[in-house]
């Protein structure tokens, strides 16, 4: 298939927090224009069935495709760890996951070969990254903690909150337990927990945050197949969403750092 690397990036999550991905490729791809897809009607998907979130993400999947992207990212660690399949089979240009990205780098990053995963039920229920983590190297031992009230408390911007710091040390009471040097930050929202999961963590273990990962992969393979955006003028950015944006606008300003704007509703 006949590529235009003009052609946008296409990157979809479940809502806001794929703009932290947004974020790392506007950072490190400044020349590349980008659509996002946010599915904030029905958001949350990290405690629905692999069934309904499969469906969710083909829908979103023939959405990007129709607006002639060049590539997908998928930077919902839920739909990358439970529909990454179906997604790549129903592609016809290359598609990025966060779960594979976070994986790689948690592999490079570990020392002692011990590695925590924290992210949502679903997330967590698929053991798609203790499977991606050991196709790696199958003697890494992993223990994965689901963290169901993290995407809440970030949304509401409790970000250093009292709230959020009980409710953080209490997750990774667990993870702390075990000898790991390395935690997969496996989620879209914990990014924005970095700071608070540091200091708690304690400064020896590695963070690894996949919207870094999966920024420099996309750079990557858009180099190797010629596919960077030649024309060095300023990138066109749209966003789309499935409910009415004011929440998104205001949230997502936080995610990406910068003023939003071009954001469009999708009326299935
Ligand atoms: N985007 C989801 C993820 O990375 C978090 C929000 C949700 O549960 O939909 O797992």
């Amino acid at each position: 298939m006949q590529v235009n690397p003009n052609n946008p990036i296409g990157v979809f999550d479940s809502g806001i927090g794929g703009l932290t991905v947004v974020r790392a490729l506007m950072e490190q791809l400044p020349f590349e224009n980008i659509i996002y897809f946010g599915d904030t009607a029905r958001v949350p998907y990290g405690v629905k069935s692999v069934e309904t979130i499969s469906a969710y993400a083909i829908q979103i999947t023939k959405f990007l495709l129709r607006q002639r992207v060049k590539l997908l990212i998928i930077a919902c660690n839920t739909m990358s760890a439970v529909a990454y399949q179906v997604i790549k089979d129903l592609s016809p240009v290359p598609v990025l996951d966060v779960v594979d990205a976070g994986a790689r780098t948690a592999v490079a990053e570990t020392h002692n070969k011990f590695i925590g995963v924290i992210g949502t039920p679903a997330t967590i229920n698929s053991n798609a990254y203790q499977k991606a983590i050991n196709t790696y190297d199958p003697e890494i031992q992993i223990f994965s903690q689901s963290c169901s009230l993290f995407v809440p408390l970030v949304e509401e911007g409790w970000l250093d909150h009292q709230v959020t710091r009980l409710t953080v040390q209490e997750y990774l009471k667990p993870v702390i337990a075990q000898n790991i040097d390395t935690l997969v930050l496996g989620c879209t929202h914990y990014p924005l927990l970095k700071p608070l999961l540091q200091e708690i963590m304690g400064n020896q273990i590695t963070l690894v945050d996949s919207a870094q990962a999966i920024t420099e992969q996309a750079g990557e393979l858009l180099r190797k197949n010629n596919l960077l955006n030649g024309q060095q003028e300023p990138p066109e950015y749209r966003f789309y969403v499935t409910d009415v944006p004011i929440r998104f606008q205001a949230i997502g300003e936080r995610f990406l750092g910068r003023t939003l704007s071009n954001v469009n509703v999708v009326k299935w």
